[in-house]
């Protein structure tokens, strides 16, 4: 049996996307079935046996519509593997440790008993949609610092697991 992944990902300026994709590339890579859906879109779990969420970080919180995701459909996540990350800095900081989930996140986590939640580096670039990202990255504060092996790694990982929950037979074999 395959199993499908849901990779579902809120965003403004895209970049969540790219990462989006490239755990959905790596997963399909492993073997497993994956479909990736801006979050807004997804109305069904049913078809899925895991999903990875991810958003980036707008002062402080996730995207809007991640949010209401996790309340619209915290009994179904809670009954499936669900993976959390979040996008966000625009430093270094995401590739050089662990960046625990803010508040609002860490909550989602234990409702819906997620596995796990990293965040990674964030990119912001001239053609934000913002005017106050524009003025961002006029001061100098925007750039790329999506960690695409970080990631990759991290979804090989998820991978991994998924294969292994597979492997284990009920009699624990
Ligand atoms: C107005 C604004 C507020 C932001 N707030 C945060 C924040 O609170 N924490 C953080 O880590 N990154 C923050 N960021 C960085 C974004 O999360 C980052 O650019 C992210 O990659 C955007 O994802 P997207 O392109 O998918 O929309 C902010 C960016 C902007 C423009």
């Amino acid at each position: 049996m395959t199993l499908k992944v849901l990779v579902a990902y809120a965003t403004k300026n895209w970049s969540t996307a790219e990462i989006a994709r490239t755990i959905t590339e790596v997963l399909r890579k492993e073997g497993l079935e994956a479909d990736m859906r801006l979050v807004r879109d997804v109305h069904e779990l049913q078809a899925y046996d895991a999903v990875i969420l991810g958003s980036p970080l707008y002062e402080g919180r996730w995207h809007k519509d991640a949010r209401q995701f996790v309340k619209r459909k915290s009994e179904a996540l809670a009954r499936r593997p669900v993976w959390l990350f979040s996008s966000g800095p625009l430093d270094p900081s995401a590739s050089e440790g662990k960046i625990p989930p803010v508040a609002s996140v860490r909550r989602a986590l234990i409702r819906i008993h997620a596995k796990e939640h990293v965040t990674f580096g964030g990119c912001l670039s001239e053609d934000a949609q913002s005017w106050t990202a524009r003025t961002l990255v006029k001061a100098g504060k925007g750039g790329d610092f999506r960690d695409f092996k970080q990631i990759s790694a991290w979804a090989q990982r998820i991978g991994a697991t998924l294969h292994g929950d597979i492997a284990v037979q009920p009699d624990g074999s």
